[in-house]
């Protein structure tokens, strides 16, 4: 297409959010619906989130970490704020939580209910702000180096022009040993090029979704060595006209959490380390979920690779476990494909989950 001719992707999901949704009641796939079921906490939280905020949520995940108290978060898309509002509650008044977006018509819904929210919370001061700004060009809004402990973006870098711009500026702003902690759309197969500027399957977070391989490789091409795929589940075209336009393309959503520490291999292996949970991160006393592979259950030792044993020192993980052993003896590899991306069903997912 003549370059002239083509849609500006920024003003087409500007127009998308800012006045084509009025709420996810509108949207045309699953897509923008989180399928992950909220754990009894996160569902008294959301309690407590105004109607307006929760009406205009489009996340695809749920962006909720374990151990958030007193961290300083950003949000890449936070849209009109809901997962902004909830992570204030969870980092407590002494964190804080960053919201950038570029769409005033969201922005503006997230700001006209900071009050209500910080009241709500009992907080003297706000512990958050947003920003308008395109996530493609953090670089211009001043935020300083290391300056964040967690990244969370909910279905937004796929919406993004130039995706590696997106990941480098995570990677220059987050602190060593943060993660970045998103859900986003990915493709089994490369977008072909005449989808990738229809404004409605862009807007519906479908035709700048990346083919999962090419994202791989772009993380660890910015510095994420290790990405650790947490959950998916498939995306429902439900829309008659977008199916046919997709074809045979499959769509997932995912989170993936990507660390910054250093000294990561390459592949996984084995030196006999364990670690087991202590039990002590707030609301998660059983067990926590790294990734697909490692669930630690608390008090009990599991193996770990090379790999897990540096991000869990590296992270704020580290006062949470009890790491036995070191990598001066190499048993060989540990067996798993750190980054994998089966893509089969989680049977933890699919059920109960909301669009809204
Ligand atoms: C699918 S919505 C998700 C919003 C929010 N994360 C949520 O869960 O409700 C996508 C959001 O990303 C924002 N967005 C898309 N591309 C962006 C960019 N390049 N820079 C800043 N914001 C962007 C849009 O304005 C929109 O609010």
């Amino acid at each position: 297409m003549d370059k002239q001719l083509e849609p500006n992707m920024h003003d087409e999901v500007q127009r998308y959010y800012g006045e084509t949704l009025e709420s996810s009641d509108d949207l045309k796939t699953t897509a923008c619906c989180t399928a992950t079921a909220p754990s009894d906490y996160i569902r008294k939280l959301l309690g407590d989130i105004h109607e307006e905020v929760s009406r205009r949520y489009y996340g695809c995940g749920l962006v909720l970490p374990e151990a958030l108290e007193g961290l300083r978060i950003l949000d890449l898309g936070c849209g009109a704020g809901q997962d902004v509002y909830l992570l204030s509650r969870l980092v407590g008044p002494h964190g804080h939580v960053t919201g950038v977006d570029m769409t005033p018509a969201q922005l503006r819904v997230a700001n006209d209910h900071l009050d209500f929210h910080m009241e709500r919370y009992g907080y003297s001061e706000p512990n958050v702000d947003f920003i308008e700004a395109n996530i493609e060009e953090l670089d211009l809004i001043g935020l300083p180096d290391a300056s964040f402990d967690l990244i969370v973006s909910n279905c937004v870098v796929n919406l993004a022009v130039d995706k590696g711009a997106v990941l480098r500026s995570a990677q220059r702003l987050l602190k060593p040993g943060g993660e970045m902690y998103f859900s986003d759309i990915y493709a089994d197969r490369r977008v072909p090029e005449e989808l990738t500027t229809d404004p409605v399957l862009y807007g519906e977070c479908l035709a700048g979704a990346m083919y999962w391989n090419d994202f791989l490789d772009m993380a660890r091409e910015v510095g994420f060595a290790v990405p650790r795929l947490l959950t998916n589940s498939p995306v429902d075209v439900t829309d008659p006209e977008l199916q046919q336009c997709v074809g045979e393309l499959r769509f997932y959503s995912a989170t993936y959490r990507l660390f910054s520490f250093s000294g990561a291999e390459t592949g996984s292996e084995n030196y006999g380390q364990m670690a087991i949970y202590q039990g002590s991160i707030p609301q998660h006393p059983d067990q926590i979920r790294l990734d697909k592979h490692f669930i630690f259950k608390a008090g009990e030792p599991t193996p770990i690779c090379g790999n897990t044993s540096r991000l869990l020192k590296a992270s704020r993980f580290a006062p949470f476990f009890h790491i036995i052993g070191d990598d001066s003896v190499h048993l060989g590899a540990f067996g798993i494909k750190e980054d994998q991306f089966p893509f089969t069903e989680d049977a933890s997912e699919g059920e109960g989950g909301r669009c809204c």
